[in-house]
Formats: structure tokens, sequence, C-alpha cells
């Protein structure tokens, strides 16, 4: 496409053009109505001075007779200007005047015309336009006062250039405002789109720039840049999520391999290869859940669980786990108590916040176990936060370890005898994220104090 084809298709040169015959538009019928009135106004004044005069010069006339009409009209006629008179007999002959001759018939009949004329006092007499007024007076005399026209001719001459030379200004103004828009509109974009192309091929680190004017192509660059910004991490995010994965699921995964190799070399009774198959079974169906916890903690953290949001009650959350886990402390021997401040709401995902909460209170039960053990769940409002805790009275994380813990697949020492991945907390702590909230691991003096905050919904209790 050659640049002047370009530049034809621009958003920038059609707006340009359209305002362009808008604006003429806009000037020409201004001008057409400034002509009409100017001369409507003109014609006023003619017609009503035109009527003064033939009414002081009957008055004359009246007093008078012909004689003094004749001279009056003949003294005026002579002062320079644009009033014309004629004074005839009923046949038609003139007897005063400045007017030389009138077409035909116009002076038959009384009224006004308009009409062309000629003067006396004109050699050369070129026929004149105006507008006249025949007037009966007694006695069969004939009365024409008029008024050359010329001025009117001149006002829309005049008129008529004014509106060309705006139009002419209006196209070289309009032509050189669209051309400079144009250009530098032009210019940005395929500045933008040079980027992109490079971005296109692979430097996923490049951004748009952003010229500061705030505009709508800043803003436009802006949200492109964001919105790579977030490609960028959800992209990182699935790495991640890939290679924790593969990382985390290798040592279990060898673990089976190297059970059912075992087996295999070991096992001399089909009942004892039996048994091996039931391990392997156990395993992978361990595996199966390493992997689902795995990916809800990946996909958490990668931020990809955004648009399962949703307002939801958070008392209710909490009091349906907690009721789930009455009957297992009650088989453990284990007091549960239960204190929870209705009407919470929180806005987030109400599964995976009911799995952070069983989390706690599985982890409450199978540590905090003991002669003494007891548990207590409270959910309240903090100002603007819901403050879940789950407590329980058994041995507690010493300080040191409490950070690590959240990590996955880390499980302390004396709990190596208690069924479990290690992944239980880490849930916590991204669900605790996912809502913009956190998970803290305090003393319970005795015991642990798993403390959970959420951002409470605003004016959730209206
Ligand atoms: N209430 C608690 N009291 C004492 N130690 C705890 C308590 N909760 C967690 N821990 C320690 O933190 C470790 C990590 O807990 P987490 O819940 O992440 O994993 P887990 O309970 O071992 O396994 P999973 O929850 O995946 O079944 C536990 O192994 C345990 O050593
Ligand atoms: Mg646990």
């Amino acid at each position: 496409m050659t640049a002047l084809g370009k530049l034809f298709r621009t958003t920038a040169f059609k707006l340009s053009f359209a305002y362009l015959v808008i604006f003429t538009i806009f000037a020409f019928v201004a001008l057409a109505y400034v002509a009409w009135n100017a001369q409507r106004v003109l014609d006023d004044q003619f017609v009503s001075t035109i009527q003064a005069e033939i009414s002081g010069l009957s008055e004359q006339y009246r007093v008078g007779g012909l004689r003094r009409l004749v001279n009056v009209v003949d003294r005026r006629s002579r002062t320079p200007g644009a009033s014309l008179y004629l004074v005839t007999t009923e046949a038609g002959e003139r007897v005063a005047g400045n007017i030389g001759a009138l077409p035909p018939g116009v002076i038959d009949q009384p009224g006004q015309f308009e009409t062309d004329y000629a003067r006396t006092d004109e050699t050369n007499a070129t026929p004149g336009h105006a507008i006249v007024r025949v007037y009966l007076l007694p006695g069969g005399f004939r009365l024409v006062v008029g008024r050359d026209v010329e001025e009117r001719a001149r006002l829309r001459d005049a008129i008529q250039r004014a509106f060309g030379y705006s139009l002419i200004l209006i196209t070289v103004l309009g032509c050189a405002g669209g051309w400079f828009i144009t250009k530098r509109v032009l210019k940005r974009v395929d500045d933008m789109t040079e980027t992109t192309r490079v971005i296109m091929a692979g430097d996923l680190d490049g951004r748009l720039r952003i010229e500061g004017t705030g505009d709508e192509l800043d803003r436009l660059a802006q949200n492109l840049n964001a919105m790579l910004d977030r490609i960028g991490e959800l992209m990182k995010g699935i790495q991640e999520v890939s290679d924790n994965i593969a990382h985390d699921l290798k040592t279990p995964l060898t673990r089976l391999r190297n059970k059912a190799d075992e087996a295999l070399r070991t096992a001399k009774t089909p009942d004892e290869l039996r048994a091996a198959l039931d391990a392997n079974i156990e395993e992978s169906d361990n595996l199966i859940r390493i992997f689902n916890a795995l990916l809800i903690i990946a996909r958490l953290e990668a931020g990809n669980a955004r648009e399962a949001l949703s307002d939801f009650d958070a008392s209710g959350v909490v009091a349906d786990v907690a009721e789930l886990y009455e009957a297992l402390a009650e088989e453990a021997h284990t007091p549960l108590e239960v204190s929870i401040e209705e009407g919470l709401t929180v806005h987030g995902n109400r599964e995976l916040l009911g799995q952070a909460v069983a989390n706690l209170l599985d982890n409450a039960l199978k540590y905090g176990a003991g002669a003494n053990a007891s548990i207590k769940v409270t959910a309240s409002r903090q100002t603007d936060r819901v403050v879940i805790v789950v407590a329980d009275r058994g041995p507690g994380i010493p300080e040191a370890e409490r950070d690590r813990v959240l990590e996955r697949f880390v499980r302390l020492e004396n709990s190596r005898s208690s069924p479990g991945f290690g992944l239980g907390l880490s849930l916590v702590s991204a669900v605790a994220r996912l809502h913009g909230g956190g998970l803290k691991l305090e003393d319970n003096a005795p015991g642990l104090r798993a403390v959970l905050t959420l951002p409470l919904k605003e004016h959730a209790t209206s």
C-alpha cells in the first residue's frame, strides 16, 4: 500500500475529513442565514424609507399642489444617493424626478415592485435594479419613489466572498490538522505494531512505550503491558507448577516402583504377591491424593483460581467443618469447643476455605492428642478481618520450624509415625493467600494455635 493510501485508510484521516465536511456545511448554513437576515433587514428598511417619503411628498402635494411637489422632487433628485423619484401625468409623461425610464406597465398600477430602471442623470445609463412604490396622487398624477438595491447585491457579493474565503481556510486548516494528527497517531501505532511484532517473535520481556500523555494510546499501551505482565506471571506459574509437580512426585513414584520391584523379587506365594499389590494400590491412592493437593496448591500459587471466587458465609463453612470433626474428636476423646460469630461474609472460594479449616482440624486432632487434649475452634470479626483460630494443647511446633512447616512435604521428626504427606499446611497458607489473608502459627502454651486471617467482605453484615 502506498503511503498516501495508508493515510486515506486511517481513522484519524477519516475523522478529520468528516469534521471538515461538517464544518463546511455549518459555515454555509451560518453564512446563508446571515445573508438572508441582512437582506430582509435591508429590504424592510428600504420599504419603510420609501413609505415615509411617499407620505411626505403626498403631503407636500396636498398642501402646495403639483408645483410644490415638483420642486421638492427636483431638489431631492439632485442630492446624490440611492433614492429614486418620478412624477408623471396620468398618461405617463415624466414631469419631474431622476428616474429616466421604467419598463412599460410598471407605473400603471399603484403598489410596490422590484424592477429595472434607468436614471436621467447618468449618461451611460446602465439599467439599475430598484424597489419602487407607485402612488396615485389625487388629480391623476403618479408619484414613484424607489431605492436602488445595488447595496443589497453588494452585500450578497461580500457574503459570498466571505463564504469562499472561509471554505478555503477551513479546508486548509482541516487538512493540515488532519495530516498532523494522522502522522502523529500513525507513527505511534506503527511503533506499537513494531514492538508487538518483536514480542511475538519471542522477546516476552518487551514492553510498549508509554509517552506519558495519558491519552487513549497511552492507556492502551499500559493495558497491553499489564496484560503482558500477567501473561508472563501465568507462564512462570505454569512452568513452576509443572516443575514442582514433577519434582514432588518423583519420590513417591520411585517408592512405588521400588516396592513393586521388591515384591517381584521376594514374594513367593500368591498371597504375598496379593499383599504387595494391595500395598501398591494404597501407595497409588496416596499418590493420587498428593497429586490433587499439589495441583490445588500449585494452581493457587499461580493465581489461577481467581475466576471461581464469590461471596459466601465463612461462619457457615467453619461450623460445617467443625461439625464434621466432632465425631472424630469424640472418638479420640478430645473435647472440641466451637465458638463462631455469625454472618462473617468473605469473598473467595467456599470449598477451598472448608478444605483449609479441615486441614487445621486434622492436624490438631492428629498431633494434639494426649491426656489433656482439647481443641478450640473460633471464628470472629476483628475490624475488617475474619480471624479463624484452631488451637490444640499438644506439643506444638518449635518457633524455628514454624515457617518451614508451611513448605511442601515438610514434616517434623516426631510426627513421622502419624500418616500424612506434609502438604496440609502448604495448602492452608496457599488458600489464605488466595483470599488476600495469611496463616500464622503461634504458641498456645502448650500446643499450637493456627490463626487464619481473611479480609472481611465490605459491608458484609448489612
Ligand atoms: N497442631 C500441630 N501440632 C504439632 N505439630 C504440628 C501441628 N500441625 C502441624 N504440625 C507439624 O507440621 C507438619 C506439617 O503439617 P502438614 O499439615 O503440612 O502436614 P501433615 O499433617 O504432616 O500431612 P498432611 O496434612 O499432608 O496429611 C506436620 O507433619 C507436623 O510435624
Ligand atoms: Mg496435616
